[in-house]
């Protein structure tokens, strides 16, 4: 299992802090973004023996460890590369890539999931590369449902040879079964551990989960605060 130390700086302003999402486009030249190219060179190499790393889940124990963050973060990385990628908000309890991207769009996943949009309609195409983002559209009352609907699994197979990788922002895989349908339908999965808040034993039941689900956890990114 590859192990990566993602080291982001934790003494900044509010509004320094949003933009700690998108580091990787506003300070290409800075460490965060040299180590999401390790991060990002590291996934490419896991994926030269047998299948490609296209579909990737972004998971962690619990919320609030850098999930998103390492997510977009990622995602601008592979991109800058010109790759043509696409970022799903699959938290659709909490969701939040929508704040993140400043979209006021309410069309997202579960529109596509219910019929009632198409992917073309819903997704949101970034100044960013090539990369897109979907966000989760209206909180579901049924989240597991639907993340573990057949429809979810129509829409992966329809959008797998679309981009050249998909990342899923999902939720804290401790406190639901979402992540746990997902990770078993993706390529691989990448678990954010936060050395100021993850607990140990949650760190090795995340992964213990993860294992149960046939999930090929590809590695970790260790997010660290003071
Ligand atoms: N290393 C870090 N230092 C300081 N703040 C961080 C760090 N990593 C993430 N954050 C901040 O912590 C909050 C939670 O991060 P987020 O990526 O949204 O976590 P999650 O998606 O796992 O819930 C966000 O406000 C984010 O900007
Ligand atoms: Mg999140």
């Amino acid at each position: 299992m590859g192990h990566l130390v993602l080291n982001l700086n934790s003494k900044k302003t509010l509004k320094e802090m949003t933009k700690r999402h998108f580091v990787s486009h506003t300070n290409p030249d800075s460490q965060i973004a040299e180590q999401f190219r390790t991060i990002r060179t590291n996934i490419q190499f896991l994926s030269v023996d047998g299948c490609k790393h296209k579909m990737l889940i972004l998971t962690s124990p619990s919320s609030g460890e850098g999930k998103t963050t390492a997510a977009i973060n990622l995602a601008i990385s592979i991109s800058q590369q010109g790759d043509r990628v696409l970022l799903i908000d699959a938290n659709l309890r909490r969701p939040t890539l929508h704040t993140s991207f400043n979209l006021k769009t309410s069309y997202g996943l579960t529109d596509i999931l219910m019929g009632r949009k198409t992917l073309e309609e819903s997704v949101f195409q970034t100044k960013i590369g090539r990369l897109e983002v979907l966000t989760s559209g209206l909180i579901p009352p049924n989240p597991t449902e639907l993340i573990g609907s057949k429809a979810m699994s129509q829409f992966i197979n329809e959008i797998r040879d679309e981009y050249d990788v998909i990342l899923f922002d999902c939720p804290p895989v401790l406190e639901t079964t979402d992540t746990k349908l997902l990770a078993g339908q993706c390529d691989g999965a990448v678990l954010v551990l936060n050395s100021g808040k993850t607990e140990r034993e949650k760190a090795v039941e995340a992964k213990r989960l993860l294992n149960l689900v046939r999930a090929k956890v590809l590695g970790v990114i260790l997010n660290e605060r003071e």
